[in-house]
């Protein structure tokens, strides 16, 4: 399908935005220090939210320090170039420790350097459709990835893995798989709706950070959903139209679990479901599509 795979090239079996195909020697050789800290997700699962909420412990807190600058300038992108910016690998070379570093990519493609340094990772799993119905609203926002067409046309690729970054089941299930392996946090945007102090207590436990009860609160509160919509400073709306257009709708769209209930025909439903349980076979992997 042409227009599916229009400014996207297979890099190592997955599908990729080209530029990161073209640079990728970059991200391939990328040096990691051994107090860096990676949060990494399949795109459209609470890559933001996490990044904010990590950075805010790292601030202890002051929400003041957390606006010194956009969040992808605070928690560069690992594999990207964001218009206007040194490319992420750039921006990380001169960055003080500790780092925060922002990455979508499936377990394999993680640059060896991260598992010779030991380094801990935040991972972000987010149900298989929500995170659809959110990437879809996200093509027709983003003019550097492929026109999405209509919604059945975009679960059909989706579920195929004919987007960028590749399957949703692939990379869900890759880094499950290693979890235990390296030194990984698998976390789920479910629960963090359902109860964000929980989980990030289990995200300060993992970083060996401690902090008052009434600054862990703090942190829930800056980093819901309306704080984080209108904060010019994690909404993306510092970038330019010309490539992330929120004219018709937000980078902070919804942030729910279960809206693809609004969006997927019942008849879509079928075939997803079908699809779904044809590939999590045999995986003890579960998420919640609602709470
Ligand atoms: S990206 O482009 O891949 O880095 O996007 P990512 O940040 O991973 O995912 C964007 C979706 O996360 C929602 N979001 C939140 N939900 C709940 N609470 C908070 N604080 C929050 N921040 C971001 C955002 O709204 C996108 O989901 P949808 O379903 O489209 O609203």
């Amino acid at each position: 399908d042409p227009t599916s795979l229009q400014h996207l090239a297979p890099l190592h079996g997955v599908l990729m935005g080209k530029e990161i195909v073209e640079n990728w020697k970059e991200v391939e050789q990328f040096q990691a220090r051994p107090d860096d800290v990676y949060i990494s997700t399949y795109p459209k699962a609470g890559t933001t939210w996490m990044s904010e909420i990590v950075d805010m412990i790292f601030c202890e807190g002051d929400q003041e320090k957390c606006r010194r600058e956009a969040i992808y300038n605070r928690v560069p992108y690992l594999e990207l170039r964001i218009p206007g910016s040194p490319s992420g690998v750039e921006q990380l070379q001169v960055a003080p420790s500790p780092r925060l570093v922002k990455t979508h990519l499936p377990i394999h493609l993680m640059p060896e350097s991260i598992w010779d340094k030991n380094c801990k990772v935040i991972y972000v799993a987010r149900n298989a459709k929500d995170v659809a119905v959110s990437y879809f609203f996200f093509h027709n926002m983003v003019k550097a990835l492929p026109d999405p067409g209509p919604l059945d046309h975009f679960l059909n690729n989706y579920n195929k893995g004919n987007v960028s970054y590749g399957s949703w089941y692939d990379h869900v299930n890759g880094w499950w798989e290693k979890r235990q392996e390296y030194r990984i946090l698998y976390l789920f945007y479910e629960d963090l709706k359902e109860n964000p102090k929980r989980e990030i207590l289990k995200v300060l436990h993992f970083l060996e950070k401690e902090m008052s009860d009434s600054l862990v609160d703090k942190i829930v509160q800056h980093t819901s959903f309306q704080e984080m919509k209108n904060n010019e400073m994690v909404n993306y709306k510092t970038i330019p139209n010309e490539f992330l257009d929120q004219s018709e709708t937000s980078f902070m769209r919804k942030g729910i679990a279960g809206d693809w209930k609004n969006h997927f025909t019942v008849a879509q439903n079928e075939i997803f479901d079908e699809e779904y349980n044809r590939q999590m076979a045999g995986k003890n992997l579960h998420f919640r599509t609602e709470i």
